[in-house]
C-alpha cells in the first residue's frame, strides 16, 4: 500500500541548531515539518510563534505543517501563513466558529486541518470533515513532547477512517503524540496516513533509521 507520511516535530529538536535539525529531517526522507505552537492558555506550555515558523520555513523545502494549540487562533492564522505554513491545523476545542476558521485558512491559500484532544470524540468532527484537508488526532494531551501514547486513540483512528470513507475520501488522517517505531504499524493499520514524531525522530540515536522504520509502516 501507500507509504506513510512522516512529520518530525521540531519541538524535540535542538533549537540552538535549528537549521541542522531541519536538514536532518529532510535528508531522512521526512515529508512535513511539524511546528507545535503553544500559548500557555489553551495548553499548559508556551513554545513559539510565527517568527520561528518563518525561520524553519527558510531552512526547509518540506511542507510546513503548523499545529496551533492556541486560543482564538483566527487572530493569528494570517501571520502563520505569511510565515510560510503550507498547512495550518486548529483545535476543535478552541474554535466556536470552526467552519469560519477552516475557511479563513483556505482563503489564505493554505491547507486546513482540525485537531481533537484525546477526550474529544471523533463524532464532533462530523459536520466539518467534508471541508478539511486533514484531521490531526491527538494521541496525548497536548502541551509537551515525550509523553506516552494513549491506547484508546487506536479506536478513534479506526472510527475516523470509517467517517472519512463516508464524508471525505481525500482527507489525510494524521496522528500526533507518543508515536514510536514500535507503534507506527499499528497506527497505520488502524487508518493513519501521516505520523507526527518528535521524540522518536529527533531523540533517536539514528534519526534516519527511525524515519525509515516509521515510513515503512503500510496498509
Ligand atoms: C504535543 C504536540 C506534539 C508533540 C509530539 O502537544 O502537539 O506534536 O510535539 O512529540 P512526541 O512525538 O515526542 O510525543
Ligand atoms: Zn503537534
Amino acid at each position: 500500500g501507500n507509504t506513510t507520511l512522516l512529520a518530525p516535530s521540531i519541538l524535540s529538536a535542538d533549537f540552538t541548531r535549528l537549521n541542522e535539525a531541519v536538514t536532518t529531517a529532510q535528508e531522512a526522507g521526512a515529508d512535513w515539518i511539524h511546528c507545535d505552537v503553544m500559548d500557555g492558555h489553551f495548553v499548559p506550555n508556551i513554545t513559539f510563534g510565527p517568527f520561528i515558523v518563518k525561520a524553519v520555513a527558510a531552512c526547509s523545502s518540506l511542507t510546513i505543517d503548523t499545529h496551533l494549540m492556541i486560543s482564538d487562533p483566527d487572530r493569528y492564522i494570517p501571520d502563520f501563513i505569511e510565515a510560510g505554513s503550507h498547512q495550518v491545523t486548529v483545535h476543535q476545542e478552541t474554535c466556536p466558529h470552526l467552519h469560519r476558521s477552516v475557511q479563513l485558512i483556505k482563503s489564505l491559500g493554505a491547507k486546513a486541518g482540525v485537531s481533537i484532544n484525546p477526550g474529544t470524540p471523533v463524532s464532533t468532527l462530523e459536520s466539518i470533515i467534508g471541508d478539511v484537508d486533514l484531521v490531526l488526532l491527538m494521541s496525548v494531551n497536548p502541551g509537551f513532547g515525550g509523553q506516552k501514547f494513549i491506547p484508546s486513540s487506536i479506536g478513534k483512528i479506526e472510527r475516523l477512517h470509517e467517517m472519512r470513507n463516508t464524508y471525505n475520501p481525500g482527507m489525510t488522517i494524521a496522528v500526533d503524540g507518543g508515536v514510536t517505531t514500535e507503534n507506527a504499524q499499528e497506527l497505520v493499520s488502524a487508518g493513519a496516513d501521516a505520523l507526527i514524531a518528535g521524540t522518536a525522530f529527533f531523540k533517536a540515536p539514528d534519526p534516519a533509521e527511525a524515519a525509515r522504520q516509521i515510513k515503512a509502516a503500510s496498509r
